[in-house]
C-alpha cells in the first residue's frame, strides 16, 4: 500500500487563480449561499458518522464517512461511477502543481472512465478507519450539498467541477454500509471546508454536531447561526481554545531527485523524486490537565505537549469512536475516576474499556449517568470542556456502564484522541480563519441536542 504524502502549502495568488476557474455561476453573480450543511447520522456497526451528498449527473447520491483527518474528498470510482460531467485534472494543471504529493497518472490501459485516464493528477486516498491506502485520480465532477438543515431540506448549492481523488472499491472495505468514500474536513487544501469556502465565498470554518445512534447531526460550513430548538442561540455562546496545527512532519515519503515509476491495476503512475513528509492536517487543540470530579489528576505535562518529532498532545478524530489515551494518563485518569466512584459496586471489565460499573447501581441525569464530571483544561480559556456521563459513559450489551477511555499503549505518535462519543451532542465549531475551536460542552445541559439543530 502506498503510503499517504503530504500536501502542499500554496501561495495565495495561484489558489485565488484556481479557483476563479471553477467558480460556479451563481457565486459570481453574487448569490451564493451564505452557508451549506450536510446531513450526519451514525452507523450502527461501525459506529462511524456517515454523511449524505449528491454528485454527478445525472446527479445521485453518494453515502460517505466523515473525517477529521484527511486531505480531500474521495469516492469509489471503479464500482458503478457513471457520470457525463467528470473531468480528469491534467499533470500540468494549476490544482495539480498546488499538491505537492501528487504524482502523474500518465497511462492507463483500459478503456476511459473517472478511474482510467491518461496524462492525469493523482493522489492517494487514504482509508483511515483501516489505514489501507491507494493512488488515484484527482478529477472534478459536480458536487450538490443542501444550504438548509431543518424545518425542511432546503434547495441545493451546486459545485460544478468539484476536486476530488478516485478511491477503488477495495478501499470502502471497512466503512459503514453503504459508504463509497469518505468526506475530510481537515484543513487541507482540498477538503470540504476550504474547498467550498473558496468556491461559495464564505468563511472558512464548519460547526460539527455529532449525533448518538438513531438521532440526527449535521455538518454546517460557512456563515451560519447556531440556532437550536426551543430558541436555543449558540452563535455567541461557545468557548475558545486554539486549534493548533502539528508541525512535524511524521511519515517520509518519496525520494530526492529521483522519478519512481509503479503500477497500481492498469495506471502507470509516476512520481518526480524529492522527499516528502506527511503535513499532519489534524485539529490538535492544547490540552493543559485533566480534572476528575474537580480534582486534578496528576499526569507528566511532557505528554500533553507535541515534541519536537511531532509526537504527543492532543487531537479530535471522528474516525476514533472513543477516546484513546496515553497508558500513563490512562491510568491516572482510570484510578481518578474509580476513586471518586468508590461507593458504586463494579462489574468485570468490558473490552476495550477498563472501568466498568453495574449499570443499575447509577443514577442518571439529564446529562447522562451520574458520574463524576471529566473536566478538559485547554489552553487560553477561561473554562474547561467538561465531559457529562453521557459522553463519558458507554452501556455495554451487558448491562455494565464503563468509562469510554481506551489505553493507546507506551508510545502513540498522539497522547490523546479525543473520539467520537466524546464529541456527541456537543457542538464544535472549526474556525480556520481565526485557528480556534469553539466547543458547547453537552447540548442537553443547555436544554437542547444535535437532533434540534435549526437553520433556515
Ligand atoms: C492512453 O494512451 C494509450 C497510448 O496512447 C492508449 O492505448 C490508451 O487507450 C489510453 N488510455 C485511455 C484511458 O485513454
Ligand atoms: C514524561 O514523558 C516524557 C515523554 O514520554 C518522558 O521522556 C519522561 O521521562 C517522562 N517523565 C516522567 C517523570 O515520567
Amino acid at each position: 500500500m502506498a503510503r499517504l504524502p503530504p500536501l502542499a502549502v500554496a501561495s495565495g495568488a495561484l489558489l485565488l487563480l484556481l479557483f476563479v476557474s471553477v467558480l460556479p455561476c451563481r457565486a459570481a453573480a453574487g448569490g451564493g449561499p451564505s452557508s451549506v450543511v450536510l446531513p450526519v447520522s451514525k452507523d450502527d456497526a461501525t459506529q462511524q458518522y456517515v454523511t449524505m451528498f449528491r454528485q454527478r449527473t445525472p446527479q445521485v447520491p453518494v453515502k460517505a464517512v466523515l473525517d477529521l483527518a484527511g486531505t480531500m474528498l474521495w469516492v469509489d470510482c471503479d464500482a458503478g461511477y457513471v457520470s457525463s460531467s467528470y473531468a480528469g485534472v491534467p499533470c500540468g494543471a494549476k490544482s495539480c502543481r498546488l499538491l505537492k504529493n501528487a504524482g502523474c497518472a500518465i497511462t492507463c490501459i483500459d478503456a476511459p472512465s473517472a478511474g482510467c485516464l491518461n496524462d492525469t493528477c493523482s493522489e492517494f486516498p487514504k482509508n483511515t478507519a483501516t489505514s489501507v491506502s491507494t493512488a488515484g485520480n484527482i478529477i472534478t465532477d459536480v458536487l450538490s450539498l443542501p444550504t438548509t438543515f431543518r424545518p425542511a431540506p432546503g434547495p441545493l448549492a451546486t459545485v460544478p467541477a468539484f476536486l476530488f481523488t478516485c478511491g477503488h472499491t477495495f478501499l470502502t472495505e471497512g466503512l459503514a454500509d453503504g459508504a463509497t468514500g469518505m468526506v475530510s474536513l481537515s484543513r487541507a487544501r482540498f477538503a470540504l471546508p476550504t474547498q467550498l469556502a473558496d468556491t461559495f465565498r464564505f468563511s472558512r470554518k464548519f460547526a460539527l454536531c455529532l449525533p448518538p445512534a438513531s438521532a440526527a447531526g449535521v455538518v454546517v460550513f460557512g456563515d451560519a447561526p447556531y440556532t437550536f430548538q426551543p430558541g436555543v442561540d449558540l452563535s455567541k455562546s461557545l468557548i475558545y481554545t486554539p486549534l493548533l496545527v502539528n508541525p512535524v512532519s511524521t511519515v517520509p515519503y518519496g525520494r530526492k531527485d529521483k522519478t519512481t515509476k509503479y503500477f497500481i491495476g492498469e495506471t502507470t503512475i509516476q512520481l518526480k523524486g524529492r522527499v516528502w513528509r506527511e503535513k499532519p492536517t489534524d485539529y490538535f487543540i492544547g490540552l493543559t490537565g485533566i480534572k476528575v470530579n474537580g480534582h486534578t489528576v496528576p499526569m507528566n505535562a511532557t505528554l500533553l505537549a507535541i515534541d519536537k518529532k511531532g509526537v504527543g498532545g492532543t487531537k479530535l478524530s471522528t474516525v476514533s469512536p472513543y477516546t484513546v489515551l496515553e497508558r500513563s494518563i490512562h491510568q491516572a485518569v482510570t484510578d481518578a475516576f474509580a476513586k471518586e466512584m468508590a461507593a458504586i459496586p463494579r462489574a468485570p471489565a468490558v473490552e476495550p474499556f477498563q472501568l466498568c460499573y453495574d449499570g443499575r447501581k447509577v443514577g442518571s441525569t439529564r446529562v447522562g449517568p451520574s458520574v463524576p464530571t471529566i473536566e478538559l483544561v485547554l489552553e487560553s480559556t477561561a473554562a474547561s470542556w467538561v465531559v457529562f456521563g453521557a459522553n463519558s459513559m458507554v452501556a455495554t450489551k451487558g448491562g455494565a456502564l464503563c468509562l469510554g477511555v481506551v489505553d493507546a499503549g507506551t508510545e502513540p505518535q498522539t497522547s490523546v484522541v479525543i473520539g467520537g462519543h466524546m464529541m456527541e451532542d456537543n457542538l464544535l465549531e472549526f474556525d480556520l480563519e481565526a485557528s480556534r475551536l469553539g466547543f458547547s460542552s453537552y447540548l442537553p445541559s443547555r436544554q437542547t441536542t444535535c437532533n434540534n439543530f435549526r437553520l433556515g
